[in-house]
């Protein structure tokens, strides 16, 4: 049961109380500081200490013309304060009324920080740009994951524990061949992820440390071989065994294109630009797929069942699917004189610029430029190409118009990095498989988080009820 402390620092089961047990409830706190002045908290009025925390937001409900004191902690409030504001002693109490969460913080984060505004994004304190730049993909996963970088012998034992649990089981095998042919590759992936649950019963106990750890390092590490079985059976391809001689991305490649050649050579190039787009996809708070993790996983059911429903979140054409239908616009679109007329299409309200916008930046995403930057060299040695051409153009057409400036939409990571991936030899379906991949280790480590978090507990969100009053059944005939 989850003890959580009110502002005066009283702890009390929230479960059993949904206020402080301890100080009266407002309306008493209101005569005890009378109707007019501000209601605060009664250890505050008898120690003449301001609210908790530091400060406090005052609001006056003109319903009652009562005033209410709220303490803020880090200059928010907490939602559950707001039940303090009543009409009538009987009242459930407010609730804040928040579709799709647009300001809420459900959770508080040390992981990832983001400012939209000024397109900044941080994993652990580190700019994105740095670790982009300077480390590998396993590297962030560790920072992700444990909180600092690793030490370069800690990075070879972290390495060398994923390299050892890269395998499938042999079943998992049957379970993907029974797949149609044209099966997309994002739903194999989630049934696969949530069949893994099936051969691991013990990772249902989530609150062992140790066994938590130990089923994050398998699905870090069977991620890229699902996602490359998913893909050699859309193709009728035999599947390619890990190969742990390899590193992390040039394991994942070779599982996918190995053909009848003793090894498949990886260009290191294409290698190094496909490990930054894994880092650049590792996380990004609080998005959709995040929150699926946080909730499914609230409820304690094991990493393998939370994380399926998590991706089967990424899937989404308005989350990590953009990334595939940027593809498809580019395609509609077919050359640089078709961009006027599209434009037009998406100021009248027929669709979606895909790969524009996003809910926290209002301006660059910081991963998109990077990626941008990064598909030079890709092109250097794969050979630019017609969608390139096209999205530059898109680009530039678009941060010039007005409808888009005013929306604050910019490019989003998904808008480069599908043309990136199709140059490295992805097909488009594959793509949010690949975005999948490394944000399996966000997942996790917010997941862990959670988990680790006195304040949470199973979530269950309240309503705003607009259905009908009670209504008598008459005889039914
Ligand atoms: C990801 O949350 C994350 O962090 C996600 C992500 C991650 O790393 O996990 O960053 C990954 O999901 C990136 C986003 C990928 N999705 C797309 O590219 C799909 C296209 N983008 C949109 O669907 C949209 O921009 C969202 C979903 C990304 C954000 O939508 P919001 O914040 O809910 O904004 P909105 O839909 O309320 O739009 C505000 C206005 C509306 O116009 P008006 O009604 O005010 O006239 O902007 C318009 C929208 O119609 N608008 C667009 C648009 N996106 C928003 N108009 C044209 N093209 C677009 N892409």
């Amino acid at each position: 049961m989850a003890q959580v402390q009110c502002p005066n620092g009283h702890l009390y089961e929230q479960v059993t109380h949904s206020a402080c047990p301890s100080c009266p409830a407002p309306e008493q706190a209101a005569s005890f500081s009378g109707s007019d002045a501000q209601t605060v908290l009664p250890a505050q009025a008898a120690s003449g200490l301001r609210a908790s925390g530091d400060s406090t937001l005052t609001v006056t409900d003109n319903r009652t013309a009562q005033t209410y004191t709220l303490p803020l902690q880090d200059g928010n409030i907490r939602a559950l304060d707001l039940r303090r504001i009543k009409v009538h002693p009987d009242d459930f109490g407010m609730v804040s009324y928040d579709p799709a969460y647009l300001n809420t913080a459900a959770c508080k984060s040390s992981i990832t920080f983001i400012d939209g505004d000024k397109g900044i994004l941080r994993y652990r304190g580190y700019a994105i740009e740095d670790l982009a730049e300077k480390c590998n993909f396993l590297e962030v996963a560790y920072l992700l994951l444990l909180g600092e970088l690793p030490t370069e012998a800690e990075s070879k034992e972290w390495e060398y524990k994923i390299q050892h649990h890269t395998m499938l089981h042999e079943n998992a095998k049957k379970f993907m061949d029974g797949f149609h042919h044209n099966a997309h590759p994002m739903g194999m992936l989630v049934s696969t992820i949530a069949a893994l649950s099936t051969f691991y019963p013990k990772a249902r106990h989530v609150t062992d440390p140790d066994e938590r750890m130990l089923n994050v390092l398998r699905l870090i590490a069977k991620m890229p071989t699902m996602a490359a079985y998913a893909y050699r059976h859309s193709r009728g391809f035999p599947y390619v065994y890990p190969d742990n001689s390899l590193s992390y991305t040039q394991n994942f490649m070779n599982m996918l294109w190995q053909m009848t050649e003793p090894n498949y050579v990886v260009n290191p190039s294409l290698a190094r630009a496909l490990d930054v787009l894994f880092i650049l996809h590792a996380d990004h708070e609080q998005n959709c797929g995040t929150t699926v993790m946080r909730c499914v996983g609230s409820a304690q059911a094991d990493p393998f069942l939370t994380m399926a429903a998590a991706a089967a979140a990424l899937a989404g054409p308005l989350h990590g699917g953009a990334n595939e239908e940027v593809i498809k616009m580019l395609d509609e679109i077919g050359s640089v004189d078709h961009i006027p007329a599209y434009i037009r299409r998406v100021k009248a309200g027929e669709l979606k610029l895909m790969g524009f916008g996003h809910r926290v930046y209002k301006s660059y995403d910081p991963r998109a430029s990077i990626i941008k930057k990064a598909a030079d060299e890709v092109f250097a040695v794969t050979g630019s190409n017609r969608r390139l051409d096209i999205a530059l153009e898109l680009e530039r057409i678009a941060l010039q118009d007005d409808y888009f400036m005013r929306r604050n939409l910019y490019p989003n990571v998904d808008f480069y990095s599908g043309i990136m991936y199709q140059a490295l030899g992805f097909a488009p379906e594959m793509f949010t498989v690949l975005f999948a991949i490394p944000r399996t280790v966000g997942w996790l480590a917010q997941w862990q988080e959670m988990l680790e978090d006195p304040e949470q507990k199973i979530a269950r969100p309240r309503q705003v009820y607009t259905g009908p009053e009670l209504r008598k059944l008459a005889s039914h005939p």
